[in-house]
Parts: structure tokens; C-alpha cells; sequence
């Protein structure tokens, strides 16, 4: 992330003085990638280069980079750090030395620098900190055409609660029905190959037209004997999978009776799913 968003920004127009790593080959192999003037750096040497610094390591991580910087010398400027889960009180030492602290956290997932130069801008950024922390995180935003969320403190689980759903379980909900259709017969490969169309297209309609409207297949169209087929049919599968297919079943069925199912098909519905609740 951090690779990712220095070079965007650098392009951009942001003047990157330095990247740091705890080794200096991949000090130099980042302030290369992120190209421009950027200098390659130990984290005890960043304060000397900038005033601002964007911390992104992992989320255990950033306690200890905070502490090695105010350690290092820093004790004003700005911080940000880049994890959704935590607060700019991660970043308490820095705070402590006197640095306004904030959150500047990418709603998109990333796997390689290079990749996510292509998918970071324009995405929303959730931004939360010292007022002057605020300002620069809203300028960076700027720079990359994103959308800032003020995302305060006691809001923060859940908002991350939604991105883990978004991301993460939708990646869980996708290898769950590769796995389905591997226990039918298609290999791996194959089985991507023949739900990726259909998994796409109903992200695309759920965003572009609403749940409600995007929403089709057996429980919007209240048909008991096929969820009752399909149950049957998961009786053997592993726990984790017969719960995902039925609580995923009951968030689906609310979506159906939001959009008017008729309550007696409905409740049938919800009897088969629930079913499995008092067995398990
Ligand atoms: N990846 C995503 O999809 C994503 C999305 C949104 C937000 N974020 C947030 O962005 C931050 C970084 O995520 P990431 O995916 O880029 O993490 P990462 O690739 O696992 O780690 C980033 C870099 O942190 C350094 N690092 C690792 N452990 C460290 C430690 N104990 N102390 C100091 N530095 C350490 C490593 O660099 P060196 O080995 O060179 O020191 C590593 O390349 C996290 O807070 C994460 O929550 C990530």
C-alpha cells in the first residue's frame, strides 16, 4: 500500500522526499518503484527528511514505527497511517511527541504495488484525526480524485465491519461455490471460469441497481422446494458452508420480503434455513 500510494502520489504532483523499510535493499527497491526524488531511508532516519510521514506497515506494526519515530526525533509535523481497523490513537507516541496524528485508510484491496496503482484512484478514503492531520489526508485524497468518508471513532468497527464484508467474505462466499461446483464435477479452473460471469454481473447489478432490483433466483421467487433441495443436497458438507448457506439464505430472504414475497412463502423459506439453527 504504502509503495502503491507514494508512487500515485508522486505522479500526481505530492513531493515524496523518502521511503523507509527496516532493510535497506527494499528501501532502495520502493523509493525506485515510487521513482521521482524519493530517497531510500531506516525509519530513524525519516524525521530528517520530511515533517509528514504516511505509515503504512502492518496494523501491529504501526505502534512500534510511531514509537522508533518519536524516538527518532519527530516532534511536530504530521502523521497518517493507513489501517482501517485503528484509530490515530495507534499512532499515540507521535501524538504524545507533539505530531497531529490521523487515519487515511484506502477502501480497496491491494496485492502488488503495481496492480494497485491501477484500482486506488478514485476509491473513498475514510479519514479521522487531528484537525491539521485531516487537512493533509483530505489533500492526498484530493490528489488521487477519491471520496473522503469522515469515518469518527465509534463508528470505525463498523464501517471496517462493512469493508471486511465487501472484500473479504465475498472472496469466502466465491471460494465456497468453487468448492460447490467442484463437489459436482467441474475442476478448479473451470468452475472460476463458469461463475465468474455470474458473480460479476450480480456485484455490478446489486451497486447499479440496488439489492432489491439486482436481486433474482429461488428465494426472490419464493421456491421452497429448490432452497429445501439445496439443503439436502449440503448435508454432508462441511459446518462452515451449511451455516454460510443459510444465514447468507437470511439476508437474502430479507431482501425478497423487503421487495413484497408473499409472507406465506416467505416463512417457509425462513423455516428451512432456520432448521439447520436448532439441529447444529
Ligand atoms: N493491502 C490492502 O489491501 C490494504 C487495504 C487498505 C488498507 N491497508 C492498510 O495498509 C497498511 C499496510 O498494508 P499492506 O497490505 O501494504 O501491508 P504489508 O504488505 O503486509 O506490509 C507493508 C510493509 O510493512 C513493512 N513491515 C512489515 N512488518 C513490519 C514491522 N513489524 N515493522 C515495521 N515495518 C514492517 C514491510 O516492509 P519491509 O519489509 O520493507 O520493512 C512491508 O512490506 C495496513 O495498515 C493495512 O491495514 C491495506
Amino acid at each position: 500500500m504504502g509503495q502503491a500510494l507514494g508512487r500515485l502520489l508522486r505522479e500526481r504532483g505530492e513531493s515524496i522526499a523518502a521511503i523507509a523499510s527496516r532493510r535497506p535493499e527494499r528501501a532502495a527497491l520502493a523509493a525506485a518503484f515510487v521513482g521521482g526524488t524519493a530517497q531510500p531511508a531506516t525509519y530513524a532516519e525519516l524525521p530528517q527528511h520530511a515533517a509528514r510521514i504516511l505509515i503504512a506497515v502492518p496494523d501491529d506494526a504501526i505502534g512500534p514505527v510511531a514509537r522508533l519515530l518519536a524516538d527518532a526525533g519527530m516532534h511536530h509535523g504530521t502523521a497518517l497511517h493507513t489501517s482501517g481497523a485503528h484509530g490515530p490513537e495507534a499512532l499515540a507516541p507521535l501524538a504524545a511527541a507533539g505530531v497531529a496524528c490521523g487515519t487515511l485508510h484506502p477502501l480497496q484491496t491491494v496485492a502488488n504495488p503495481a496492480e494497485d496503482v491501477r484500482v486506488l484512484p478514485g476509491v473513498a478514503f475514510a479519514i479521522d484525526g487531528a484537525p491539521e492531520a485531516v487537512a493533509w489526508a483530505r489533500q492526498l485524497v484530493a490528489l488521487l480524485d477519491g471520496l473522503p468518508l469522515n469515518i469518527p471513532g465509534p463508528s470505525r468497527p463498523l464501517y471496517h465491519a462493512a469493508a471486511v464484508m465487501a472484500s473479504n467474505y465475498l472472496t469466502a462466499l466465491i471460494s465456497t461455490a468453487v468448492m460447490l461446483m467442484n463437489e459436482a464435477g467441474v475442476g478448479e479452473a473451470a468452475a472460476r471460469l463458469a461463475l465468474a460471469p455470474l458473480a460479476h454481473t450480480s456485484v455490478e447489478n446489486a451497486f447499479r441497481l440496488g439489492p432489491s432490483a439486482a436481486l433474482t433466483g429461488p428465494i426472490a421467487r419464493g421456491d421452497a422446494d429448490t432452497v429445501r433441495g439445496h439443503l439436502a443436497a449440503l448435508a454432508k458438507a462441511p459446518a462452515a458452508v451449511v451455516g454460510l448457506y443459510r444465514a447468507a439464505g437470511l439476508a437474502t430472504l430479507e431482501i425478497a420480503r423487503r421487495r413484497g414475497l408473499a409472507e406465506v412463502e416467505g416463512g417457509a423459506i425462513e423455516e428451512l434455513l432456520r432448521q439447520g439453527e436448532r439441529c447444529d
